[in-house]
């Protein structure tokens, strides 16, 4: 019998899957499950959660858990920690991996934004991208996973998140093969937008049109990040050029330098187009997310300034059947 214990006192707690949790390890956190609608106390955290434990929960039909909100970020450490082996564990479905991988990274970028000159936040970035390449590598069922699970709600994490798994992707199509190379690219497309912690919350959800000005700040954000970046100095030098260069436009109509195609690097090209594509495809605020057709072929225009035969290993990327949107739940 599952042993259960006090019952949870008050608090957010936060869902979690089973297959996130490692066996023969002493969890950092207490567990909930929930029980005619409560939740009680499953596993404290001093507990080791064990083969049998983990065994009883599935007899039970249990697959998801609960933690305290207090303990979310004991929980994503953790996760970080395990990510590999999640990734790379035959019993786990991919679909869930996915999942797990997303979250974990959503998660992780939001602390990113909070505190984005804390050297330790940039390591932990990092150690991300080599997990998502990892994970990309299983082929293209698991980018394909991936995608199902991607949020269509726009917040700039899930945004970050999303950039980096395409642009991870669309490299591979692109001849960014070695491990080196992929690197560069993933880290420089998650933190591309790492420049907005600095546009306040007002000009960033703005519904309406902005004014001359708040246009101004706004386009500052690439060189704001390449100015957070380089105070940690932890990432390549060549990461930085897709942070800088992402709203450049053919014929230098985008900004902050005006730049031609000709000038941008193949990342730089890259990101732009994903960046764009995930923009439009999501839903804010104030706007409702295009299909992605639509922003496919509206994209696909000279004067929209992107790389065309980049736009076009997208369009074959994203295939004519893969674009289904799912909700995704908020879960870990
Ligand atoms: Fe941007
Ligand atoms: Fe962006």
């Amino acid at each position: 019998m599952v042993q259960l214990h006090t019952r949870a006192r008050t608090g957010k707690f936060i869902s979690i899957y089973l297959e996130s949790l490692k066996l023969d390890s002493i969890l950092n956190f207490d567990l909930y499950v929930k029980l005619d609608g409560q939740l009680v106390l499953f596993r404290s955290a001093e507990l080791p959660f064990t083969e049998r434990t983990k065994l009883k929960l599935i007899d039970k039909g249990v697959n998801i858990l609960y933690i305290d909100g207090s303990s979310r970020s004991e929980f994503q450490r953790y996760l970080e920690t395990n990510l590999p082996e999640i990734l790379a564990d035959p019993d786990i479905p991919q679909l869930r991996k996915a999942g797990i991988l997303y979250e974990t990274s959503k998660s992780l970028i939001e602390d990113v934004f909070s505190n984005p000159t804390y050297g330790e936040n940039i390591r932990r970035s990092e150690k991300l991208v080599n997990s998502t390449i990892s994970y990309l590598l299983q082929g293209r069922d698991a980018f394909l996973n991936l995608l199902r699970i991607t949020s269509y709600n726009y917040s700039i994490y899930s945004h970050s998140v999303n950039v980096c798994a395409y642009s991870l992707a669309l490299g591979q199509r692109l001849g960014v093969t070695s491990e080196k190379m992929q690197h560069e690219l993933g880290i420089g497309a998650l933190l591309h937008d790492v420049g907005k912690s600095r546009v306040s919350e007002r000009i960033l959800n703005k519904s309406g049109v902005l004014s001359p000005r708040e246009f101004e700040i706004m386009k500052r954000h690439p060189r704001w990040g390449v100015e957070i970046l380089r105070e940690t100095s932890q990432i390549p030098e060549i990461s930085y050029l897709p942070v800088l260069e992402h709203h450049e436009r053919e014929g230098g109509t985008g900004y902050p330098d005006s730049i031609g195609l000709q000038e941008m690097h193949l990342y730089s090209k890259i990101v732009a187009i994903v960046d764009c594509f995930d923009a439009m495809t999501t839903q804010r605020v104030y706007q409702n997310a295009m299909e992605s057709f639509a922003v496919l072929r509206v994209m696909n225009t000279k004067k929209n300034g992107f790389d065309l035969d980049v736009l076009r290993e997208f369009i074959i990327l994203l295939g004519p059947d893969e674009m289904i949107h799912e909700s995704t739940t908020d879960i870990f």
